[in-house]
């Protein structure tokens, strides 16, 4: 049978898949439009997605937020989503074991939404997904073709939170990115 977007997320709603579960409040299971172009991935929920249910709400939200304002890429416009659905504990990186209990559902969600773009944010999303070598240092910005879609990472926003010295690079990538939505994309608009 077809897998459907509705299937997808209550299985995950419900996922005791590996230990991440016990201490959830609530399963972040992704946002956005259903018709996106364009997915952006992160790792995990920290403690303010945990609480409302949504992938980056908090500070590293708010900058991921203004970064898609300077492209003039609306929020809604995108899909986001997690490595991990459920929030690991003191915010510590998702062990490999909780990543590959829940990269399925990340699978799912590329397979129904089939983007052009996908944009791994941070090193652990890139090495998941774009390879298990990646340097985050080095190979930011780059492109990478895959089964025909056309994926990149740029730092996390929380580490730019943490090193603000790190931001012009992250705008180059950015503005990248919004040169490559304009010339694979046919609904998705930039500034
Ligand atoms: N950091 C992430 O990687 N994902 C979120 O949803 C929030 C913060």
């Amino acid at each position: 049978m077809a897998d459907t977007w509705e299937a997808l997320q209550s299985e995950c709603e419900t996922c005791r898949e590996c230990s991440l579960w016990e201490t959830r409040k609530n399963v972040v299971f992704g946002v956005g439009s259903r018709d996106a172009e364009v997915l952006f991935i992160g790792e995990g929920p920290g403690a303010n997605e945990d609480e409302q249910g949504e992938p980056f709400v908090g500070r590293a939200g708010k900058l991921l937020d203004d970064m898609l304002a300077i492209i003039g890429l609306e929020r809604g416009k995108v899909y986001i989503a997690n490595i991990v659905k459920c929030r690991p504990p003191q915010n510590r990186d998702p062990l490999g074991v909780e990543q590959d209990a829940c990269i399925g559902y990340l699978r799912r969600q590329v397979a129904l939404l089939r983007p052009k773009i996908i944009v791994c944010l941070g090193r652990i999303a890139a090495m998941k997904i774009i390879k298990d070598d990646f340097k985050i240092t080095r190979e930011h910005g780059q492109w990478f073709e895959r089964a025909g879609v056309q994926m990149t990472a740029v730092y996390h926003p929380a580490a730019l939170l943490r090193d603000p010295r790190r931001r012009p690079e992250a705008f180059d990538d950015f503005k990248a990115l919004q040169a490559k939505i304009r010339e694979l994309c046919d609904h998705t608009e930039v500034s």
